[in-house]
């Protein structure tokens, strides 16, 4: 009998891809869906959909029903006590593996959420992958879209600092490997992707891929917070953000690794590749 898999954060920028690429290897894919009367179109169809909320424990019991192996992830708006909950009432059930997607640098960070989760999922009776992904190029096709579609220019106060970007696409290959293969137990891996570029760089390989000018505005952190905050974005959001960006800024998100690759037995997808995957998601609204 072929192993259930559940995957939480399955409508999100990761999960959507542990679940298509769970869907061809061989076991039964179960995503976890806090509306399961409305499942995404990007979702293999033979997906069995369970209801499943980290914030009502409820839930939690059917969503695990069977389950041999977990892909876990932190939702920004929940707390780090529901998912560890969740990763330990999961290994009280008999799961015996759980991935969760992690952060870089976590494990030395006691501020951020994925540094007590981490210790949790570690502590239980499953064997756990922690993946410590760096940032994902998919932040440019969805918080940051706007500037580039909207203003043909790149707006984040990283200064000339560079990000060894991965796509969320290679993270969730990788989860759905380590899930279905030997060999990844109670190990942890920082998921970059080949090389680190910056900002600068970024706008340059827009520009070639979508033949027009796009900028980088390389602003500085009060600017960055006063136009996310006009459009909505709430400051402690922002204040995670500048967090983020100024790890950048100061060349602390630079390290790449062969960790990727050697789990995927290829290279990872560069910024370029990814550009033109996405490239209808940047084209102006005018057209
Ligand atoms: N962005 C980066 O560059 C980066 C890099 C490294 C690590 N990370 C980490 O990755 C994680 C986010 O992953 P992501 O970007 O794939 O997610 P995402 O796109 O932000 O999507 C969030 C997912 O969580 C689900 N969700 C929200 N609240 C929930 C709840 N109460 N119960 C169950 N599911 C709930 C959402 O489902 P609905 O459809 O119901 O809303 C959605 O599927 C964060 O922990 C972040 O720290 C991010």
């Amino acid at each position: 009998m072929s192993s259930t898999l559940l995957v939480t954060g399955a409508t999100g920028t990761v999960g959507r891809h542990v679940a298509t690429e769970l869907a061809e290897r061989d076991c039964s894919l179960r995503v976890g869906l806090r509306d399961p009367d409305d499942v995404p179109n990007h979702l293999p169809t033979d997906a069995e959909v369970a209801a499943f909320d980290f914030a009502r424990p409820e839930t939690w019991g059917a969503a695990l029903d069977g389950v041999d192996g977990l892909f876990l992830m932190r939702p920004p708006a929940v707390d780090a006590d529901s998912v560890s909950g969740f990763a330990e009432a999961a290994a009280r059930v008999g799961v015996a593996r759980i991935a969760y997607l992690s952060t870089v640098g976590a494990e030395k960070n006691p501020l951020v959420p994925h540094h007590r989760i981490e210790k949790r999922v570690a502590a239980t009776d499953a064997a756990h992958t922690l993946l410590r992904a760096s940032f994902f190029m998919q932040n440019l096709a969805e918080v940051h879209r706007e500037d580039i579609v909207a203003h043909d220019e790149i707006f984040v106060p990283a200064g000339d600092g560079e990000t060894s970007f991965v796509d969320a696409r290679d993270v969730g290959a990788v989860a759905a490997t380590v899930l279905t293969e030997p060999g990844h137990e109670n190990r942890a891996y920082d998921l970059t992707g080949a090389e680190a570029v910056n900002y600068h760089e970024v706008a340059e390989i827009f520009s070639e891929v979508l033949d027009r000018r796009i900028t980088y505005a390389e602003p500085s952190l009060f600017e960055f917070v006063r136009r996310y905050n006009g459009r909505g974005y709430p400051l402690p959001f922002l204040a995670v953000m500048c967090a983020i960006y100024t790890t950048a800024r100061l060349g602390l998100a630079a390290r790449v690794t062969g960790d990727t690759e050697e789990i995927l037995g290829r290279e990872p997808r560069d910024m370029e590749t990814f550009v033109e995957d996405y490239a209808e998601e940047f084209q102006p609204e005018t057209q």
